[in-house]
């Protein structure tokens, strides 16, 4: 068969993992020839493609980025953009399209999918937040990222008597910031799923510090709403939003660390870690799930499985629609937040409460 891929939105560790799984198991038992398509679905609409061989994947697996390269180019947003996929996907005698993204590429997908191409998703996102699958790649790497950046805030911090507020990746979900968190030892843990109130986080501070603790780790997700009055507020650049329409965020740790040394003078520094997390060589973790979807997306293929996405359901890889996929955003569970409600100071219970 002749196959299509390609990588869209943020990168993350494991896509090439992925991709090499694919093109082995395609050309090893099917004989299947590969074109990839370059950043994303700008390579489907633009005609930007590279063959991948058994030589372009060779040495890949431990690779971070991906070969394919990425960008969060939207067809649908463009005049005649999916009318244009159509056609290159034509000319290059495409019979199936592995997309590996998270949801605004399985958007795309799910359109082409409608219009005739036989899709197969792969789901990617490093903020571990789409529904129908238990665990995306890339996440596990980015929480041990975290963890041993809030290991090493910790022992600076301690040296200091400071407070140390560390804003890690999570726009509608706080998946990394709870479980770095809670790994790392994180004195308060803030999540977009609970707005919280910035004078019960100064409190919670001053409730550890009273007991004699003179420094304190915070941990932030980006995309967490602080309590202001009656309005939610999430930091963001303000005017500067990708083609999907999301608001590039970013600051809200900084922000957060300005008001706590007001209102406690406890002296507090602030650490965004931003895009380290997505950076760098898969865990093992993360190579064994990718390698295990890019198995499960070339099976797909080959039993003619199409508009559907490949998922981890407890042990198992399985296929889901990618409607179901694409349905909502997978949101931290009331039982790990209580596992940071039982190790915190008890004024954080009242923080993470939620409004
Ligand atoms: O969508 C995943 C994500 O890593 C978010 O956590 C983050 O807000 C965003 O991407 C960053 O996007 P970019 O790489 O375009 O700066």
């Amino acid at each position: 068969m002749r196959i299509g891929i390609l990588t869209g939105g943020g990168d993350c560790p494991g896509l090439n993992a992925v991709i090499r799984a694919v093109v082995r198991k395609g050309i090893f038992h099917h004989q299947d020839e590969f074109t990839g398509f370059l950043e994303g679905w700008r390579g489907v609409m633009e005609d930007q493609t590279t063959a991948l061989s058994l030589d372009a994947i060779a040495g890949i697996l431990p690779r971070g980025g991906t070969i394919l390269r990425t960008s969060r180019t939207n067809p649908m947003k463009k005049e005649g953009g999916i009318q244009r996929c159509l056609e290159t996907l034509k000319r290059h005698r495409v019979e199936a399209l592995i997309s590996i993204g998270g949801d605004d590429t399985q958007s795309v997908a799910y359109k082409l999918h409608e219009c005739g191409v036989k899709v197969v998703g792969v789901p990617k996102t490093i903020d571990n937040d789409l529904s129908g699958t238990d665990f995306c790649f890339g996440f596990d790497t980015a929480v041990n990222v975290a963890t041993e950046a809030i290991d090493r805030v910790h022992t600076t911090a301690e040296a200091h008597n400071r407070v140390i507020v560390v804003e890690v990746m999570g726009r509608d979900s706080g998946w990394i910031a709870i479980y770095s968190g809670i790994a790392g030892g994180a004195d308060v843990i803030l999540i977009p799923e609970r707005p919280f109130d910035i004078d019960e986080v100064a409190e919670t501070l001053r409730q550890r510090h009273n007991r004699g603790r003179y420094f304190s780790v915070v941990v932030i997700a980006e995309g967490a709403r602080l309590l202001a009055g009656k309005d939610d507020q999430v930091a963001f650049a303000p005017g500067k939003k990708d083609e999907f329409g999301h608001i590039r965020l970013g600051g809200i740790g900084t922000l957060l660390a300005q008001e706590l040394e007001k209102r406690t003078g406890f002296e507090t520094r602030a650490v965004v870690l931003g895009h380290t997390q997505r950076g760098g060589s898969p865990t093992a973790f993360d190579r064994m799930l990718a390698t295990r979807y890019g198995i499960g997306a070339i099976d797909a293929v080959h039993r003619s499985d199409f508009g559907k996405m490949v998922a981890l359901k407890g042990t198992q890889i399985v296929t889901i629609a990618l409607k179901e996929a694409l349905s909502r955003t997978r949101v931290v569970g009331q039982d790990l937040i209580d596992v940071a409600i039982g190790l915190g100071e008890p004024m954080h219970a009242t923080a993470l409460k939620g409004k």
